[in-house]
């Protein structure tokens, strides 16, 4: 009884407002049960990717396998593999035949055109408007404003993993633009 006495000195549009939240609050209790199992879901599909990096894959499709990369890919070789987010990405061979620690991302900053690898000119040139970047991918010719994106190319498992360049851009010392 001592309900409907406060009920009913509630006005009609605050018992409205009342209504509408208790239907709120019953509909985002199932809304929650669905989150859950999505996110469970997700979860495991990414872990093959662990701490935010991607397996490098070959133009196959397939993981890099490192020692097998270094058999057919000699000193200098600059060749590109599917990247982080699909981006094409240079895997670099340094002189001394080792794989080097970072990736350059072939997406030309000027307007986006894949950039392809001079090894006579030991330059990246895009053939869309010119612009040269030496072979770090450091901008030495415009209309590009910026240098090539970086990745670091870690290694995992015998297989090259790559993995997000947040620190400085060692051949420029400033922050990544690309962040
Ligand atoms: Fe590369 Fe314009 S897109 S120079």
């Amino acid at each position: 009884a001592a309900s409907s006495i406060s009920a009913d000195r509630v006005p009609d549009m605050e018992k409205r407002k009342l209504l509408n939240l208790l239907l709120l609050g019953a509909l985002s209790l199932p809304t929650v049960g669905m989150v859950v199992p999505y996110g469970a879901f997700f979860i495991p599909a990414g872990s093959g990717s662990g701490g935010g990096g991607t397996y490098a894959k070959d133009k196959l499709g397939n993981d890099i396998n490192v020692e097998e990369w270094l058999k057919t890919h000699g000193p200098n070789d600059r060749t590109l593999a599917q990247g982080l987010k699909g981006d094409p990405t240079y895997l670099v061979v340094e002189q001394d035949k080792t794989l080097a620690t970072y990736g350059i991302n072939a997406v030309c900053t000027h307007l986006g055109c894949v950039v392809p690898w001079n090894s006579a000119e030991n330059k990246f040139i895009c053939p869309c408007h010119g612009s040269q970047y030496n072979n770090q991918g450091k901008v030495v010719r415009g209309p590009a404003p910026l240098s090539l994106a970086l990745v670091h190319a870690d290694v995992d498992d015998g297989k090259v993993l790559f993995v997000p360049w947040v620190e400085t851009d060692f051949r420029t010392g400033e922050d990544p633009w690309w962040k």
